[in-house]
């Protein structure tokens, strides 16, 4: 099969074209990944030619032989669907987890984005805590959860809480919470230590000043979750620009409440009193 015609490969460049739609995607902005199943990377071998390989700069042992298909770097989202060969590329991993080459696509050079040591420290973090049932990392600059990091502390309960308020079903799309990043040098390995150590427990983190990262079992519940935690900030956003304080919200009782009917475990960490 051609990879351009794997069900897998089209579900990649929706999601692109989605999330370029939304306006997450200026430029080159933000950065998508999907480990691929062993099935389906059987089901387009005939097209995979390996170039040589490359450091990743980091080591994800977990992630040994497996393959990916991710966004190239400085390749722009809105791209991807018009000219997918030059956009995006498969890669293969070493038996260490340390090097990748390219198997297929950015057909006119290129290598894959300089987020790649967050996508697979965050795979195969991933990995590990679902059983191998997540197999999407997404990196969107998401304007309104940017925003918010310029006016909320940069702690994961404050995030979580606010974020919960602003719309009742958003407790119930990410219930373990949201972890923030400080400001950090994006594209090495420090931001990609400090992102996979939040993805132990959350499914979204959030740079700050810079974007947000989600993970997810496939394309629709991934660019779902980011879509939900980025309208919740939009809510938050407009409500901000009214008034400093609310007039009425969501209660801690009420998202206890919440949580017994929507069968979700809700940290008491994020329902403390505020004063
Ligand atoms: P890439 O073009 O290398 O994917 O970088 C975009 C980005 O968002 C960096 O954080
Ligand atoms: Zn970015």
């Amino acid at each position: 099969m051609k990879v351009l015609d794997a069900e897998f490969v089209k579900g990649f460049i929706r999601m692109a074209t989605d999330g370029w739609e939304q306006g997450w995607h200026e430029r080159n902005g933000g950065n998508l990944s999907y480990r691929i199943k062993p099935e389906e990377v059987g089901a387009v071998q005939e097209e995979l030619v390996p170039r040589e390989w490359q450091k990743i700069g980091t080591s994800v042992p977990q992630l040994a032989g497996e393959y990916f298909l991710v966004t190239g770097s400085g390749k722009y989202m809105r791209n991807v669907q018009i000219q997918p060969e030059d956009s995006i590329c498969i890669v293969e991993l070493d038996d260490k987890g340390e090097e990748y080459r390219i198997c297929w696509g950015l057909v006119n050079g290129g290598k894959p984005t300089s987020e790649l040591p967050s996508h697979l420290m965050n795979h195969e973090v991933k990995k590990t805590v679902t059983n191998g049932r997540y197999r999407v990392i997404y990196h969107a600059h998401t304007t309104n959860t940017i925003a918010l990091t310029f006016v909320l502390p940069l702690e994961d309960e404050v995030f979580t809480r606010e974020l919960w308020e602003m719309a009742t079903e958003c407790p119930v799309v990410f219930p373990d919470g949201i972890g923030i990043v400080p400001w950090m040098v994006p594209g090495g390995r420090d931001i990609a230590v400090a992102t996979s150590e939040l993805m132990k427990k959350y499914d979204v983190a959030i740079w700050a000043h810079h974007g947000m990262f989600c993970a997810g079992e496939d394309f629709d519940l991934t660019f779902g979750l980011m879509h939900t935690v980025e309208k919740s900030a939009e809510i938050l956003v407009k409500v901000l620009s009214m008034t400093p304080t609310k007039r009425q919200t969501i209660q801690p009782d009420d998202f206890r409440s919440l949580a017994v009917d929507f069968k979700v475990t809700l940290p008491e960490r994020f329902l403390y009193e505020k004063h």
